[in-house]
Parts: C-alpha cells; sequence; structure tokens
C-alpha cells in the first residue's frame, strides 16, 4: 500500500545485437547471458520476449572490419545487415516498439561516433551522415530513432531530415547526457566498436559535471527531443533526479553494459543474491525518475517474474 514505486514490463526496453549470418548466437564473453543473434535468431528472441510482455528492443550491429569506413556509408546502405534486421522485426512484429541507434561508431573505421579528422572529430559534417542513417532507419521502419552519439544540433537535423521526408510520426529518444564512461566496455567489445584512438571525452560528458547534463537536455528539448536520456545509470542517479525534476518530457535511463557485467560477475562468484541485486538495481533507476529503463536485464527479469 505504502510503496512508491514499481517496475514493469511496460519500463523495459531490451537492448539486442545483432550479427551477420544464419542461425548464429554468440555470447557476449563480457556479458553472460546477453548474445548477438543473426536475423533469423533475432525474429525468436523478439518473439520470447513478446510473449512475456517485452515489446520494446533498442537494436545494435555488430559489423564486420571489412564493411567499416572513415564515413560509416554502411550505416545508410540499403540492403545492410542493420537496416534489414529493421524491416524483418516490424514486418513479422509490427506491435514491437523498435528503436534504433544513431551514431557512427559500429560502421567506423576509426571507431568513433562522428567522422575524424585529424585527430578530430569534425561535429557539423557529421550531422550529414547521421540524418542519412536515421531517415534510412525510418524507412526500414522504426518507431523511435535514438541518437547515441553526443554531437552538438544533431537533434534538431535529425527532425526536421526526418520531418522533411514525411516521418512526423517517428520519435526521438535522445541521449542528452551522456557521460565519458568506463562503464561502456562490455558493449564494444559487443560490437567491436571500441575507438581505434584516443576517447570520446571531446563529445561525451565529464562525469563529474551534473549541471552540464541540464544544459545539454535543454538543447535536445528545444531542438524537438521526444525523451531525454541519461547514461550510464547506476553512477548517475543524481543526474537522472536532476533532469526528471526540469523537463515534462518521459527520461530514459541506460543500464548499461559495465553495470550488468560487474553484477554478474559478482553473482558468479557467490557474492550477490541476484534476484534481490537486480530488482534493487532496477528499481533505484525507477525511484530516481526514470519512466525508461535500457536494460540488458529485461527479459531476464520477466522471465523469472521478479518484477
Ligand atoms: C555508442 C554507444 C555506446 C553505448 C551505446 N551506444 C558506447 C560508446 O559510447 O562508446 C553503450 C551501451 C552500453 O554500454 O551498454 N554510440
Amino acid at each position: 500500500m505504502v510503496q512508491e514505486t514499481h517496475v514493469s514490463a511496460a519500463n523495459l526496453i531490451f537492448p539486442l545485437f545483432i550479427v551477420d549470418g544464419v542461425n548464429q548466437k554468440t555470447e557476449v564473453a563480457s556479458m553472460p547471458g546477453i548474445f548477438r543473434y543473426s536475423i533469423d535468431n533475432l525474429l525468436r528472441e523478439v518473439e520470447s520476449c513478446m510473449k512475456l510482455g517485452l515489446n520494446s528492443f533498442d537494436l545494435f550491429p555488430n559489423i564486420s572490419e571489412e564493411l567499416k569506413d572513415k564515413y560509416a556509408t554502411e550505416s545508410h546502405r540499403e540492403e545492410s545487415l542493420y537496416l534489414r534486421a529493421i524491416r524483418e522485426v516490424k514486418n513479422n512484429f509490427p506491435e514491437a516498439c523498435v528503436i534504433t541507434d544513431v551514431a557512427m561508431d559500429p560502421y567506423s573505421s576509426d571507431g568513433h561516433d562522428g567522422i575524424v579528422e585529424n585527430g578530430e572529430i569534425l561535429n557539423d559534417e557529421t550531422l550529414v551522415v547521421l540524418g542519412r542513417m536515421a531517415l534510412a532507419q525510418a524507412y526500414a521502419g522504426a518507431d523511435i530513432i535514438a541518437p547515441s552519439d553526443m554531437m552538438d544540433g544533431r537533434v534538431g537535423y535529425i527532425r526536421k531530415t526526418l520531418d522533411d521526408a514525411g516521418f512526423k510520426h517517428v520519435s526521438i529518444m535522445s541521449y542528452s547526457a551522456k557521460y565519458a564512461s568506463a562503464f561502456y566496455g562490455p558493449f564494444r567489445d559487443a560490437l567491436n566498436s571500441a575507438p581505434k584512438f584516443g576517447d570520446k571525452k571531446s563529445y561525451q560528458m565529464n562525469p563529474a559535471n551534473q549541471r552540464e547534463a541540464l544544459i545539454e537536455s535543454r538543447l535536445d528539448e528545444a531542438e524537438g527531443a521526444d525523451f531525454l536520456m541519461v547514461k550510464p545509470a547506476l553512477a548517475y542517479l543524481d543526474v537522472i533526479k536532476l533532469i526528471k525534476d526540469n523537463t515534462e518530457l518521459p527520461v530514459a535511463a541506460y543500464n548499461v553494459s559495465g553495470e550488468y557485467a560487474m553484477l554478474k560477475a559478482a553473482v558468479q562468484k557467490g557474492w550477490l543474491d541476484e534476484q534481490h541485486a537486480i530488482t534493487e538495481v532496477l528499481t533505484s533507476i525507477r525511484r530516481a525518475g526514470a519512466t525508461a529503463i535500457l536494460t540488458y536485464h529485461a527479459k531476464e527479469v520477466l522471465e523469472n517474474k521478479w518484477l
């Protein structure tokens, strides 16, 4: 009667990794229980999630090295693995909510989220690539476009690109406060997308800053974002709360790969109670103010009836 916070299937978004080929299902070494699926197996996975009431998916592609280039051209090639996967999921499960990732890194030979020239990220030139990518994803059937790149001005640019092409109904979930975090390591293993040099500190946020998250979020809101996101979640619960208190938009939080990995590693060693730790993590992210949680725990909490 007095419990203030609840987590339900409707709050959860399940990130899924896609790999080329047929009948592939390979576990990510640093993320026990999380797999890269070929499209056929991806469809089976989506179906089994939907039977559990889990309807929202965020897709990420593992692109083979020879398809990567400086301008991430594979990201908007019509027959690319990623665009085929979006079309297949939407054709087979029209009622699934498909969230798509906009950023250059999975397709970039430099492993960065933007175009690199002489060691610098070219912000404005990158927007053109992001716009093409977002548009190709909208044509493929994406319901929500989620730019995770942190270039300045990309929400407005993508919004205009989508609107001009008649995709007014496609929403934007902006990674608005995304920090330059150590906790993305396992995700970069999953996609083989680690930067080939340098780091992402010139475009992702300084973990020491809280007020800057407000600046970033307000800009994205003014540019037309439909959701604001804070990422990672656990080391940034104060930021989730701050954003929640300063917007009427829905707030999402990304319970990232490193947060998943450290919990699972401790569970494997018998150092934590799995059910208790996972439900406490998800509840705390909801309590801080997130309505949507992107989490690798999404399926297991429903399968085990832990919510
Ligand atoms: C890159 C991207 C990253 C994640 C989502 N999109 C990693 C990065 O910025 O290097 C991380 C997600 C996770 O760690 O679970 N555009």
